[in-house]
């Protein structure tokens, strides 16, 4: 065994073998990051030094040769997690700079002021930026915000996943950052609908579901009188309600008559809107969103851009904590856009219900004898997406 200093660990640092205690006690698995109160209960025990078999892992690639499977494209799956995880701290910055800058943007408009997109358009660069890097960084905006104005959050979380489609769409950086300028304005019209009825808790009445069908309008003029928005951005946020079977408002347009943009919003916003509005908890049902997307399909959407949507996310859409045929539990990191159904899946439950602490990720596309048996729940598998991360 090999003999680490405590006080010379980092937040973050891995090693290539388990780390212990003591012979009894190990502390982290393989590939597993030491986290900053991993250190500090260990000084705060006395403990002055761990042990390892392995080394400090700087390079993810001298990792890989761990992970048992036919070589496809866990490597890649394996580097971008590892990935991901370091840039959580950036990830969250960038998430809640978008945030603040829709809410900044919502509150020029509520005071009829005018304001500069400059830093809507840093937020769209920093989220472009990230995506880019890392296309699963949206499994970050999902803590604890029970505080954050829902109005805005939902902008900042929607424009994550319209980017994602714009990018599917192999769309050019301009026309990325006028798609995410109306994203992050999609419902900016709502500032202007009385709070009474924004806030309420019962259905609304046909008089108050009118007024709030204005805010498409409203949204479409406060950009245009306030803000320095291209049209396109403006058509976005003013066509989002619009369905492709015509059944949308408030033109009621069909189809292509709609713009891409604003087709690709619809499909965002729907899709965020299923994980909105509910505890911290009920957040986390990537499935049951997607269920709801898929079923309302063909109708309401462009299935084009619904396909490439699902391409990306899955069936079982990144995020979602599952059951495996044979017992095993683990959070989805990675679809395979050829096989929607068989995602990649971090291990976080042995069949024997015991947590899995070293990184074991499992390409449901290559190995056939596994499947996924049923989608859990916060609730009922006792696991929260971030601690499975
Ligand atoms: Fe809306």
């Amino acid at each position: 065994m090999n003999r680490f200093q405590v006080d010379k660990l980092k937040s973050g640092m891995r090693f290539s073998k388990p780390v212990y205690i003591d012979q009894n006690n190990m502390l982290v698995g393989a590939n597993v990051a030491i986290r900053e109160g991993d250190i500090k209960r260990l000084l705060k025990w006395g403990i002055r030094e761990i042990l390892s078999e392995g080394f400090p892992v700087d390079d993810i690639q001298a990792t890989i040769s761990a992970i048992k499977d036919d070589g496809t494209d866990l490597g890649q799956i394996f580097s971008d997690y590892n990935k991901l995880i370091a840039m959580r701290e950036e990830i969250e910055k960038v998430h809640l700079d978008a945030y603040n800058a829709v809410l900044k943007a919502h509150n020029s408009i509520r005071a009829n002021r005018l304001f500069a997109t400059s830093d809507l358009e840093r937020a769209v660069e920093g989220i472009i930026n990230i995506l880019n890097k890392n296309r699963n960084a949206f499994l970050f905006m999902y803590n604890d915000f029970k505080e954050w104005d829902p109005l805005a959050l939902h902008a900042a979380n929607t424009t994550y996943y319209a980017l994602l489609i714009g990018m599917r769409m192999k769309y050019t950086k301009p026309k990325l950052v006028e798609l995410a300028l109306g994203t992050l304005m999609i419902n900016s019209g709502m500032t202007q609908i009385p709070v009474y009825i924004t806030h309420k808790q019962t259905q609304l009445s046909d008089h108050e579901l009118n007024q709030v069908k204005t805010h498409p309008i409203l949204g479409y003029q406060a950009m245009k009188k306030l803000g320095n928005f291209s049209e396109k951005s403006c058509v976005i946020v003013l066509q989002h309600h619009e369905q492709y079977d015509g059944n949308g408002y408030p033109r009621g347009l069909k189809g292509m008559e709609i713009d891409e943009g604003a087709r690709i919003a619809t499909i965002a916003d729907n899709y965020e809107a299923v994980l909105e509005g509910r505890s911290y908890r009920e957040k986390q049902f990537f499935y049951q969103s997607m269920k709801q997307l898929v079923g309302l399909g063909a109708r309401k959407f462009d299935t084009v851009l619904l396909k490439a949507f699902i391409s990306l996310m899955s069936v079982y859409p990144i995020g979602s904590i599952v059951e495996l045929n044979k017992g095993g539990i683990g959070l989805v990191i990675g679809s395979n856009p050829h096989k929607p159904m068989r995602p990649i899946v971090k291990m976080i439950m042995t069949e024997s219900k015991q947590t899995v602490r070293d990184l074991v990720i499992v390409n449901l596309a290559t190995d056939q004898s596994l499947f996924i048996s049923r989608i859990l729940d916060e609730k009922e598998s006792g696991i929260t997406m971030n601690d499975a991360l």
